[in-house]
């Protein structure tokens, strides 16, 4: 039997996210600044006798492996654009919180695109494949491209940017799932500006996450999350993540973040607590 391709779907942050204006196709005009980190979920696809979706993992009970799931959507946009019908086995290994504002969805959705391509023997770079992570959700063209970027548009138009790998990161969702479109409806339609210039270090510094006053007026706990983290000894950044609630907090050393993990979970063992780094 061949073995699986294997692709990682690692979790998206936005270190810096700037909401600029209510569009008329009821999208958003965003200025963020996407990062990665070592972790993700994972997606296996193999060649098969017949279409096949299974999902595994920590967070499997959060989804059901429905035509509606971003990975068979992404599996079926493929197939168009590229004119191929080969039946696929696909599992998907779910780490992630889903809703989370960490891009569980859309790295599921771009790490299926790029495993398929590498099945078909499709180029990364090739522009078809941008176009059906475009045509999948928001953040989906970000996590294709996989690596810290500023992003504008909806979050498709994307700059590239360097940014030394491997700061400790520390990443922690309280529990409670909220909606994206839920978050963006709340916005109060004031822009603020776009991010600030300077290296991605000063724009994480002095930027910020427009969408964090809406998401706490749904999820009150995202304030206590970030005082909690911001508190942490060697902590030098926290805030949200995307539209929530997950939010990060940047560390000094490996140590810091480890003794911050160990001191979150005992005092709240039903908050999810990732300990990562930049990718
Ligand atoms: O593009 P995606 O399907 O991930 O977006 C989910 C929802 O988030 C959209 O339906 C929209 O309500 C909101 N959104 C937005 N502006 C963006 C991205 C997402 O309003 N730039």
């Amino acid at each position: 039997m061949t073995p699986p391709i294997i692709e990682l779907a690692p979790a998206k942050l936005n270190l810096a996210l700037h909401v600029r204006a209510r569009r008329p196709d009821g999208y958003h005009e965003l200025d963020t600044l996407f990062a990665f980190v070592t972790h993700g979920d994972r997606i296996l696809v193999a060649p098969g006798a017949e279409d096949s979706f299974m999902i595994e993992g920590p967070f499997a009970s959060a989804l059901r492996a429905t035509d509606d799931n971003l990975v068979l959507r992404a599996r079926d946009a493929f197939r168009e654009a590229f004119g191929v019908a080969q039946p696929v086995a696909i599992t998907l290994v779910k780490h992630l919180p889903v809703a989370s504002g960490i891009g569980g969805g859309s790295a599921d959705a771009a790490a299926t695109l790029r495993a398929l391509a590498r099945l078909e023997g499709v180029a990364l770079d090739e522009p078809r494949l941008m176009r059906c992570a475009a045509d999948l959700g928001s953040d989906v063209p970000a996590c294709l491209l996989g690596r810290t970027a500023r992003g504008q548009g909806r979050g498709e138009v994307l700059e590239p940017l360097d940014w030394p790998a491997g700061m400790p990161t520390l990443l922690v969702n309280p529990g409670v799932a909220v909606s994206t479109a839920a978050v963006f409806a709340r916005w109060d339609g004031i822009d603020r500006g776009g991010l600030p210039s300077g290296d991605v270090l000063a724009m994480t510094r002095d930027g910020r996450n427009d969408l964090e006053p809406p998401a706490r007026l749904l999820a009150p706990m995202i304030a206590h999350l970030l005082a909690t983290l911001a508190e942490e000894p060697g902590c030098t950044l926290a805030r949200m993540s995307g539209s929530g609630a997950t939010c990060f907090a940047l560390f000094e050393t490996a140590d810091a973040r480890s003794a911050a993990a160990g001191r979150i979970r005992s005092a709240h063992p039903g908050w999810w607590c990732l300990e990562t780094a930049l990718s």
